[in-house]
């Protein structure tokens, strides 16, 4: 990493200080009955430490973080989540991910969960279109879910979400509807096949203070085009991931909260308008009667994975 520390002019008697209070608030939590929240309490202060002495933080610099966090929280509410968002940008989102999903054999690798599901999408037979009014090339998802054996795992449950080719999930209008989501289950052979929509690049929300940021930074608030998946099955690790787009130029420009993974980066095949569709399918009203395919095979960890 590029970064020069700050804290090398300072003389003894300073650091002297500065180490004396940071061991002071350590050990404030030294009686903590909890282990574990004395852990985080301890290490969150040695780090917050460090940072304040690293950059040595300006009290104006204080002020702006102060102020910056409370708008944060005035933003927030139960349905907009402004820290997640933070996280998110921040990339502790996906480290959270990363630290707490560790790669099990073949299993397939978890992604941002994102602020934009909801539990009471519909279901959608085999084959069943999830757009439910919402615009978009059509685009026809199939795959397997299987162990890492190679195993299939019949009535998994698969929840997809997307937005809409003009970048905005349902949640996002303020007319309550619902779109471009739904879920399924995998049939005896662990298969499963939908429609969707093409996915396309769009902005996570930044009209508000973490907006502010990336614009302070010069950082983009794009996404790279996904379509998010949860996949649930009893003795499995829940599955919450995307698949990405391949040949999408943001996947080389950045995706805005660090989560894409190449191995979930998949080719969605254009079909020409007139290209019979798998389940035959009228889609000649649609996208100039063009459509695109993907696979998507997935496969899960156990629910309880041996650590080393
Ligand atoms: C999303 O993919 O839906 C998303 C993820 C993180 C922040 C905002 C949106
Ligand atoms: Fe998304």
């Amino acid at each position: 990493m590029t970064h020069t520390s700050h804290t090398a002019h300072v003389s003894d008697a300073q650091r002297r200080v500065e180490e004396d209070l940071l061991d002071r608030v350590v050990a404030s939590f030294d009686s903590c009955e909890n282990p574990r929240l004395k852990l985080l309490m301890q290490s969150l202060t040695v780090h917050l430490h460090e940072f304040i002495r690293d950059v040595r933080l300006t009290e104006d610099e204080w002020n702006q973080a102060i102020d910056f966090l409370t708008r944060v929280g005035h933003i927030t509410d139960d349905k907009r989540q402004e820290f997640v968002l933070l996280s998110d940008t921040l990339g502790a989102s996906m480290q959270t991910i990363a630290v707490n999903n560790e790669a099990y054999e073949d299993a397939t690798e978890a992604t941002v969960f994102g602020p934009f599901f909801v539990d009471d999408a519909p279901e959608v037979s085999h084959g069943g279109d999830i757009a439910g009014g919402a615009h978009g090339q059509p685009a026809w998802v199939e795959g397997t879910v299987t162990d890492t054996d190679g195993n299939p795992v019949p009535n998994a449950r698969i929840e997809v979400w997307e937005c809409d080719e003009d970048g905005f999930y349902d949640v996002q209008y303020a007319d309550n509807r619902m779109a471009g989501r739904a879920y399924l289950h995998t049939d005896d052979q662990g298969t499963y096949r939908f429609w969707g929509l093409t996915p396309v690049p769009y902005p996570i929300p930044h009209d508000g203070p973490v907006g502010q940021m990336l614009q302070a930074v010069g950082r983009s608030p794009v996404r790279a085009a996904h379509l998010h998946f949860m996949v649930t099955a009893s003795g499995f690790r829940t599955l919450v991931t995307h698949i990405f787009v391949d040949g999408d130029p943001q996947l080389d420009i950045g995706d805005s909260v660090f989560g894409v993974k190449d191995s979930l980066i998949k080719a969605f095949e254009q079909q020409p308008a007139g290209t019979p569709t798998p389940d035959g399918r009228d889609v000649s009203e649609i996208a100039d009667g063009t459509w695109a395919r993907t696979r998507f095979d997935i496969v899960l960890a156990p629910a309880k994975t041996k650590t080393t």
